[in-house]
């Protein structure tokens, strides 16, 4: 005869108390981020076909999701600005007037005290390659030019009003350049979220149509193989030791080792970007009824919590703070 088991796990997941009480890792909505794209000129919400229930808000728009972030508790919001003009050098990026820098102002008005408001800090959206350096005379990136549009969109965001700059080009040396640019203007106070991990990804797919980007070519000489942890785990150190306030790995779900370990050692805060691909993939599945749509977005998000991201950034972020009112 079998002899009966003596250790019996299941004993802890016998009833919902029990489950609850013995759950290591929670969602809280302060740890959730939700990005923003903000379109300029647009009267109306231009959906996002390629990521349902996402827009490129208009300025009334905006300010809606807004009041609707901050009244469901998440931590802050990142924003993307979708410009009417790009050009070569990415113009509109560091213009005070430019989409961008007049939406973080518009946002620090409207929700400033409740939510930390965050902008991301790259060429792409601005230039009409969609690259996020600017390049040279050979077209490719010019990583040194490139930190110098960095230091000057630094500056812009920080007199919008953005608490957290969001390093996200992939540039060797950018959070140094940002931050000496940052201090030496008396915005020592301004903080940096490096994208430190930032892997050449097929899931930043649906984020071109998000942002209008005709991107000629790829980003695999700056952003990171998808092959390789170490590399994301030297650059993370990299921009610690530069002076990055928080360092993030990106995109979340297909990366939840480098997050790990990253998360192990980090002596500053980690955070994680589920980003457009991740999204849409699960909207297009549970639009087919192939998957619970709100379980498999919970359990997406406490995976990349449980892996070690003290912050999530996630499109779904207001929907799901009011699930866990
Ligand atoms: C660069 C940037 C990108 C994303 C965020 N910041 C695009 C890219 O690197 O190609 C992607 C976010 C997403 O896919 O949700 N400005």
């Amino acid at each position: 005869m079998t002899p009966a088991p003596y250790l019996r796990p299941r004993r802890l997941r016998a009833t919902p108390a029990l489950r609850e009480l013995t759950r290591e890792t929670r969602l809280h909505p302060r740890q959730l981020v939700l990005p923003m794209f903000v379109r300029e000129g647009a009267s109306e919400p231009v959906p996002i076909a390629s990521m349902p229930g996402v827009v490129q808000h208009s300025t009334d728009s905006f300010r809606r999701a807004l009041v609707e972030a901050a009244e469901a508790g998440i931590g802050g919001v990142m924003l993307f600005g979708v410009p009417t003009a790009k050009d070569a050098r990415g113009s509109g990026a560091d213009d005070p007037r430019g989409v961008l820098n007049a939406a973080t102002a518009v946002a620090v008005a409207e929700v400033g005290d409740a939510l930390v408001v965050q902008t991301d800090l790259c060429l792409d959206e601005f230039t009409d390659h969609g690259h996020c350096g600017v390049l040279d005379a050979r077209g490719d990136v010019d990583n040194d030019a490139t930190l110098e549009r960095y230091a000057a969109m630094a500056l812009a965001q920080a007199e919008a009003g953005s608490a957290l700059l969001g390093l996200s080009g992939m540039m060797d040396g950018q959070v140094e350049a940002v931050r000496a640019a940052l201090d030496d203007a008396g915005r020592s106070g301004t903080a940096i979220l490096a994208y430190s991990a930032k892997y050449a990804s097929a899931f930043y797919g649906p984020f071109r149509e998000a942002v209008d980007s005709s991107l000629q070519g790829d980003r695999r000489t700056y952003q990171l193989d998808p092959g390789n942890a170490r590399e994301g785990l030297r650059e993370a150190e990299l921009d610690v030791t530069e002076g990055a306030d928080v360092v993030m790995v990106k995109p979340a779900g297909s990366y939840l080792d480098v997050l790990g370990a990253l998360a192990a050692t980090s002596p500053v805060p980690v955070w994680a970007y589920q980003v457009s691909g991740e999204y849409s993939m699960i909207e297009a599945a549970a639009a087919h009824g192939w998957i619970d749509r709100r379980r498999a977005v919970e359990e997406s998000l406490l995976s990349i919590r449980r892996a070690g991201a003290d912050a999530v950034l996630t499109y779904f972020a207001t929907e799901v703070a009011a699930w866990l009112r």
